[in-house]
């Protein structure tokens, strides 16, 4: 690692000008400078550097971020590289550090755990092969599902006896530790004995990409309805879900040489698929695919087929994940099996070759798959057929990488095909989301002052009605948030009064964290109070250098990027207008109020739907007199904030 007085010495000589200018060519405009974006492809430059917030913005294309992010993002770096860079840029000798004791221990806890995990590998397969109850009822039953016996040596499988504790005591004679065996989530601790977790199921070893066993699916062999069909490995060391898909380890290879990665739901689809002799295939578990998830297959390929059986539920998962996957970059396609048929009882009962071909001829692309769902859902409604104009932009809008263009100029021709509306002004709508997502904070509600925008492609109008409507929806539920932590790090360590700082206001009226959605913005908030807490008076730029580069792009997000007052509005006016400095206190009393005014209203809604449904008519009086309640609360608020209403 490298030490912090280097970072230090780093972050006091680089200069954001300097090291963009080196691949940018930049021009003066007041306080900023402008150049033509280097992450997409444009003709008119729209690319900002401030200097004295040392951010970046492009109004084009939405990146943004700080002189590292820059050189991270341009030069396709890790932190630690880009750190390295520009230490040798501006001649500053990296030192780097020992790994603490805290990190050296949390080491040997991973160290021990895969110790553990292989030797109960071995112990489990040892069992399914050459143990009575194993072959009788482990090895038959999986020999009657189909797997045949190279299939299931080639990953690992194996079997945990019935007995309560058989696992348990081989692993206490080799020596292993109680409380490892407990963390690895093979044994459990029930009235202060160690007992087998996964007693009487089939064991999925799950390996990580270099072959090391992580942890363990395992599945019910008797029909039990109170027991859960599989139990996983808990969350520890080195079982990390969210950056884990099973069969990885066998399918990385094959991946990168088809360039196509099949994605399918559970453990025993990657199973018969691989023996049916398709091997780039990798499971999620069911859940919906999470970022890390998502830049694992990216590491392989940019190709993803997602293949679900038809049920809801599973595609419902996927399309939670397909966002990410955009903004990532990937190109997804979703193929759907019939019939109430996974991947593995399909291709059992239709065989290698069928299934291939089915997979082939049945391949969505996934953008397009949804536009025909949503539309086929909207019928003949205008107002629902608006609302799919509106989402389908803002999908597309998260098509941002530059070397995606091209997709998002087919996407956009093809989509304005299915909705029947003219490609320009569904083009405008894409970008205005574009913009949007870069400005989200430029609310009318927040920042009523004249700052002299770039000029907007105006609102596009759909069945002559504004679709203005569509992305305020879409934000509003963030909006507040977002309102309080900007406030938050911008003001935080001003006077609030004599004995508190803003900050100190702010924890004081946010103690709830169900106030909070958005779990990007309570990490912000959280790590704020973390280093308040120690003393210190963080600002913008702590995060924006914060290793968790995450974090530091959420953080410039939140930011008003520093726009110059238009000389025409000083000129027409003569006036100065007040900044938002200046009026510290009344942003932060009624970005909060907004945050509250929020809460009670969905308590109303909430309180709403109950009386809807038949109750006592004790009941029945209590919730009018919540309704009561939470409505005065609000006319409150509302009258302490003015007359604005939020929606
Ligand atoms: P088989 O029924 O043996 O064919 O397994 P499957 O892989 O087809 O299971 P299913 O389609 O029901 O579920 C898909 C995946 O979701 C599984 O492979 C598991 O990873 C996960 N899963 C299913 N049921 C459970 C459960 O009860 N608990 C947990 N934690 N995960 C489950
Ligand atoms: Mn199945």
């Amino acid at each position: 690692m490298i030490t912090q007085a280097t970072i230090q010495q780093i972050l006091s000589r680089i200069d954001i000008i300097d090291v963009v200018g080196s691949f940018v060519k930049l021009k003066k405009r007041g306080t900023n400078y402008l150049g033509l974006c280097p992450f997409h492809n444009e003709k008119t430059p729209s690319f900002t550097v401030s200097p004295n917030k040392e951010i970046y913005k492009c109004f084009g294309c939405g990146k943004s971020g700080n002189t590292i992010s820059f050189v991270m993002e341009h030069e396709k770096y890790s932190y630690v590289e880009a750190l390295k860079w520009l230490a040798g840029r501006y001649n500053v000798e990296v030192e780097e550090t020992e790994v603490s004791a805290e990190v050296k221990a949390q080491q040997q806890v991973a160290d021990s755990l895969y110790i553990l995990n292989g030797f109960a590998q071995k112990y489990f397969s040892e069992v399914l092969l050459n143990d009575e109850e194993g072959q009788d009822i482990a090895f038959s039953y999986l020999k009657e599902r189909g797997f045949n016996e190279a299939i299931i040596e080639k990953f690992h499988l194996g079997y945990c006896k019935e007995s309560r504790n058989a696992f348990v005591t081989e692993a206490l004679s080799k020596q292993y530790n109680r409380e490892l065996l407990v963390k690895s989530g093979l044994v459990a601790l029930r009235n202060e004995e160690l007992v087998d977790n996964y007693r009487g199921r089939i064991i999925f070893p799950i390996h990580n990409t270099t072959g090391k066993v992580i942890g363990f699916g395992a599945r019910i062999i008797k029909k039990n309805d109170r027991a859960p069909k599989y139990i996983n490995t808990p969350e520890n060391e080195i079982y990390i879900k969210s950056r884990i898909l099973y069969g990885m380890f066998f399918a990385r290879q094959v991946i990168d040489k088809f360039e196509e990665c099949l994605l399918v739901e559970g453990y025993t689809d990657v199973i018969s698929l691989h023996q049916a002799g398709i091997e780039n295939v990798v499971a999620s578990g069911g859940t919906s695919l999470t970022t890390e998830q998502i830049r694992l297959v990216r590491k392989y390929t940019n190709n993803l087929t997602i293949i679900y059986d038809g049920d809801a539920a599973g595609i419902k998962a996927a399309l939670r994940g397909l966002d990410m996957a955009l903004e990532e970059g990937l190109n997804v396609k979703l193929v759907l099996i019939p019939d109430k048929e996974d991947p593995d009882s399909y291709v059992n009962k239709v065989g290698a070759e069928a299934f291939r071909q089915f997979v082939a001829e049945n391949k969505k692309d996934f953008i397009i798959f949804q536009l025909e769902v949503a539309l086929k859902d909207a019928g003949t409604d205008s107002q629902k057929k608006a609302a799919v104009v509106n989402q389908m932009a803002e999908t597309l809008s998260r098509i941002n990488k530059a070397e995606d263009f091209t997709r998002q100029q087919d996407y956009i021709r093809q989509c304005s095909e299915l909705l029947q509306i003219e490609e320009s002004g569904f083009t405008n709508l894409v970008n205005k989301f574009i913009r949007e997502k870069v400005n989200k904070l430029e609310s009318k509600q927040f920042s009523e002052q004249a700052y002299s925008h770039n000029e907007m492609p105006p609102p596009m109008d759909f069945d002559g009605s504004a679709s203005d409507e569509g992305f305020q929806l879409l934000l509003k539920d963030e909006l507040q948030e977002r309102a309080v932590v900007r406030a938050l790090i911008e003001f935080g360590s001003m006077q609030w009064d004599d004995n508190n700082k803003v900050a100190d206001h702010i924890f004081s009226e946010c103690v709830e964290d169900d106030l909070f959605d958005n779990k990007k913005l309570l990490e912000v908030i959280n790590t704020y109070k973390l280093w308040y807490d120690a003393g210190l008076e963080p600002t913008a730029k702590n995060f924006f250098y914060h290793e968790n580069q995450e974090l530091s792009a959420v953080v410039v997000s939140l930011l008003e990027f520093p726009y110059e007052l238009s000389d025409k509005w000083k000129d027409k006016f003569e006036m100065a207008v007040s900044s938002r400095e200046e009026s510290y206190k009344q942003e932060v009393i009624s970005t909060l109020g907004y945050l509250k005014l929020r809460k009670i209203k969905r308590m109303i809604d909430e309180n709403q739907k109950d009386l809807g449904v038949p109750h006592s008519p004790e009941e029945q009086l209590n919730l009018l007199a919540t309704h009561k309640a939470l409505k005065d609360m609000e006319r409150e608020l509302l009258r302490h904030l003015g007359t604005v209403i939020v929606r």
